[in-house]
C-alpha cells in the first residue's frame, strides 16, 4: 500500500510527476473528470480546516468520485473514546482512499498500519503537512519556473508550524537553496528538523529575529500563522502573536519578483493591503492545492498495490516518548518504537512524532 504521510516518502521524480500531472490538469480538466469514477475518498478530519479539506472534497468531485467523511472530532467516535487505529479500520471498509488530520503527532502512521486503503497525512499536529507541501511546490514551480536556486525565507512559528517542517523537509533535496529562518527565539525550528534535513552543513541556512533584514535576500517569503492551539501557556501566545506583520511598507526593498507565500488561515501577519500587490501569491497557491491533490490521489490509487515506503522502529529498553503530542501518549496498547538517530551519542526518536527521546533511567 502506498500512503503519503512525510513529504519524504515521495522522490523528487514522483513529485516531479505530481507537478506535471497537476499542470495537466489545470490545462485540460476534462480529461481527468471521470478517472475515479466510482471511488470513494474518506476525509477525516479530527482537527479544523478549511483549505485542506474542502480542496481534498474539490479534488475528489473533479475527478468524478464520491466523498464521505467527518470536519470534526466531536462529530466522530473520537468522542467516545475510539481509537484512531479503530476508526481507520472501519473507514477503510467504506472508502477507497482516506486523507485524515489528527492533533496528535504520528496519527497518520498508526493509522496507516491499522488501514487496508491508503492514508494521506493532512496534518498531524505540529508535525508535517505533505500536501500542503506538494501545494507549495507547485505554486513555487509555476511562479519561479524551477525548485532549485532559491533564497526562501520561512517566517513566524517556525516551531509548531507543520508546513514548515514539510517545506523545508522536501526544498533541502534540490541544489542552490538556502533558507533564512526569522522567527523569535520561542518559536524557533526544532530540532529534530534541523538536524535531519539543515544538518552538517548540507544546506545554507541562517537563522534570525527581524524579517526586514532578511528581506532583500529572499526569492520567496512563505509567512505563518502563530499556532495559538499549540501553546501551553495562552499568556505566552498573547506575548508572540504580533511579532511579524507584513505589511506594504516592509516590502520597500523586497525583490520586484519576491513570491509571498502562506498556507493560509491567516490571522493578522499579513495586511490586507498586501494582497493587492502582484508578488501575493496566496491564494493562487490556496487554488493550486485543488489540482495537486487531485494528482496525488490518481497517484495514490493506481499504486495502492506497490509496497510502502518502511518506517521502521524497534522498542528501546528504559526509553520513553516524551512529547504530549505525540500520538504514542494516548492510543491504546501502541509500542513506543525508536530509530537510532546518533549512534555515538546514543541519540534515538520516536518513530511516530521525531522528538527526540530521553532514557526513563537517567
Ligand atoms: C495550515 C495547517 O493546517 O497547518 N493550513 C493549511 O493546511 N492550509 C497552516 C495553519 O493552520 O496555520
Amino acid at each position: 500500500m502506498r500512503n503519503l504521510i512525510d513529504i519524504l516518502e515521495l522522490s523528487t521524480e514522483d513529485i516531479n510527476g505530481l507537478i506535471e500531472v497537476a499542470e495537466d490538469i489545470i490545462a485540460t480538466p476534462e480529461k481527468y473528470a471521470e478517472a475515479c469514477k466510482g471511488k470513494i475518498l474518506g476525509t477525516l478530519f479530527f482537527e479544523p480546516s478549511t483549505r485542506t479539506r474542502l480542496s481534498f472534497t474539490s479534488a475528489m468531485m473533479s475527478l468524478g468520485g464520491n466523498v464521505l467523511g467527518f470536519s470534526e472530532a466531536t462529530s466522530s467516535s473520537a468522542s467516545k473514546g475510539e481509537s484512531v487505529a479503530d476508526t481507520v479500520h472501519m473507514v477503510s471498509a467504506y472508502s477507497d482512499i482516506i486523507a485524515m488530520r489528527h492533533p496528535k503527532e504520528g496519527a497518520p502512521f498508526v493509522a496507516a498500519k491499522a488501514a487496508t486503503v491508503p492514508i494521506i497525512n493532512a496534518g498531524d499536529g505540529g508535525h508535517f503537512h505533505p500536501t500542503q507541501t506538494l501545494t507549495d511546490l507547485l505554486t513555487i514551480k509555476r511562479k519561479k519556473g524551477s525548485l532549485n536556486n532559491l533564497t526562501i525565507g520561512l517566517c513566524g512559528d517556525l516551531k509548531f508550524g507543520r508546513t514548515v517542517h514539510s517545506l523545508i523537509a522536501a526544498m533541502s533535496r534540490y541544489s542552490g537553496i538556502k533558507f533564512v529562518l526569522i522567527s523569535p527565539e520561542e518559536l524557533k525550528l526544532p530540532g529534530y528538523v534541523k538536524y535531519e534535513f539543515l544538518g552538517d552543513g548540507k544546506i545554507a541556512y541562517e537563522e534570525i529575529d527581524d524579517l526586514e533584514k532578511a528581506m532583500p535576500e529572499l526569492d520567496i517569503l512563505y509567512m505563518t500563522r502563530i499556532q495559538q492551539e499549540r501553546f501551553s501557556s495562552y499568556d505566552e501566545y498573547l506575548r508572540l502573536k504580533d511579532s511579524y506583520i507584513l505589511t506594504t511598507d516592509k516590502l520597500e526593498c523586497a525583490k520586484p519578483d519576491l513570491c509571498i507565500m502562506h498556507p493560509l488561515p491567516r490571522v493578522n501577519e499579513i495586511s490586507v493591503k498586501v494582497d493587492e500587490d502582484p508578488r501575493a501569491c496566496y491564494f493562487e497557491q490556496a487554488a493550486n492545492g485543488r489540482f495537486i491533490r487531485m494528482a496525488l490521489i490518481l497517484k495514490l490509487l493506481k499504486e495502492r498495490d506497490l509496497p510502502d515506503v518502511p518506517r521502521v522502529g524497534m522498542s528501546v529498553e528504559g526509553l520513553s516518548c516524551e512529547n504530549p503530542r505525540c500520538i504514542c501518549r494516548t492510543e491504546q496498547e501502541l509500542p513506543p518504537l525508536f530509530r537510532c538517530a546518533d549512534e555515538t551519542h546514543g541519540v534515538y526518536r520516536c518513530v511516530y512524532c521525531d522528538q527526540k527521546a530521553y532514557s526513563k533511567k537517567k
